[in-house]
């Protein structure tokens, strides 16, 4: 009889798994990094608290996400379409879903764009807006007023550190990302009085198909409408640095972590995934003015770039040593 007692917790946790009903997510750009990272994490949660919907533009691609799956497919992860372009992919989709009920929206679908702006035509900055900040506002459009209604949900939102800080030649990027982060900070008080929760997730580098696409647009870019400087700078120093940053800061879609503001009991309205780059956004707050951030990228990049460089070998190499967690955990 003692013995049964003792089961009784096992018991009571099996039956409250059967019971409870999983959480419906939603989750945009699946078809690599983040998005299909963090959708196969959710459907391979083994408490299975996650029905995932990992939507992506083109199915054509699903190929890589359908074997990150394995076994879940089909069970715990259903593969969608969804263009956050288009307002009537994304009804479909979410018409598509049981009772539209969708418990977690996480917004990822994202792309970069660098270089100078003289090179770069109006239409290509019009599809970084449209995809990084319209495809959210097409988004919360069509599931808000459901989450309203239930006085329940959660958004999540896969920003930027470009959301907080301008960066050389991510100008229209971060301008998105900038619109991103003002359109929610609004909405965020709102959400409150509906009881739905609100999160940015702020990543430094990521290394992604993001970092590859947007390099090798960068190394293609016709400079001719930029003046030598502009190019040479470009060229010489961004394009030259691009890689060893990734390097350096770079984490992996595995470690932003999204699924522990998920199950946070009280989720923050901002989260940077990377302690490394901290440092550089703490900046931004420390200076009302703005100066401080300006001056000091400007310091790094144009005066003190061999320093800039040497610290970053020298990141790159602590990274490689067995202390690597113990060192940067305190920062
Ligand atoms: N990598 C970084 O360094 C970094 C840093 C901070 C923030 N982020 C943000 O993280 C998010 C995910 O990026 P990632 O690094 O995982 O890059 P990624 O591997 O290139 O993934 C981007 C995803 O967005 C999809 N996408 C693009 N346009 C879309 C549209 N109109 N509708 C639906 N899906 C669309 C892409 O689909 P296709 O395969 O069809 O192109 C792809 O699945 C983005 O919002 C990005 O801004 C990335």
């Amino acid at each position: 009889r003692g013995g049964q007692v003792a089961r009784l917790p096992t018991i009571y946790a099996t039956l409250q798994l059967k019971i409870m009903p999983k959480k419906t997510v939603l989750i945009t750009g699946c078809s690599s990094g983040i998005g299909l990272a963090l959708a196969v994490k959710m459907a391979k949660d083994e408490q299975k608290r996650f029905k995932v919907y990992a939507t992506m533009r083109n199915l054509t691609r699903k190929d890589k996400l359908e074997e990150a799956a394995g076994r879940t497919l089909g069970k715990t992860l259903e593969i969608k379409q969804l263009d956050v372009c288009s307002e009537e992919s994304i009804k479909t989709c979410v018409s598509s879903i049981p009772d539209r009920k969708i418990d977690i929206l996480v917004s990822n679908a994202g792309m970069g764009l660098i270089g100078p702006i003289e090179c770069q035509t109006i239409e290509e900055m019009r599809t970084v807006m449209d995809t990084n900040f319209f495809g959210l506002v097409r988004l919360l459009k069509e599931i808000l007023p459901d989450m309203k209604k239930r006085k329940s949900g959660h958004i999540v939102i896969i920003s930027s550190v470009m959301g907080i800080q301008g960066i050389l030649f991510n100008d229209v990027y971060a301008a998105s990302k900038f619109a991103v982060e003002g359109f929610c900070e609004s909405l965020a008080i709102q959400a409150l009085k509906f009881k739905l929760q609100l999160s940015l997730i702020e990543p430094g580098p990521v290394i992604t198909e993001f970092e590859t696409k947007v390099f090798e647009d960068g190394m293609k870019m016709d400079l001719s409408a930029a003046d030598e400087e502009t190019a040479d700078m470009f060229t010489n120093i961004y394009l030259k640095n691009y890689k060893q940053i990734f390097q350096s800061l770079g984490q992996s879609a595995e470690e932003i972590h999204t699924v522990k503001i998920i199950l946070a009991e009280n989720p923050p309205f901002r989260h940077q995934t990377n302690t490394l780059y901290t440092p550089m956004t703490t900046l931004k707050y420390a200076d009302p003015n703005g100066d401080l951030p300006i001056d000091t990228f400007y310091k790094m990049v144009f005066q003190h770039d061999k320093i800039f460089s040497a610290s970053l070998n020298f990141i790159k190499l602590l990274s490689h040593l067995t202390c690597w967690p113990t060192v940067f955990t305190s920062i």
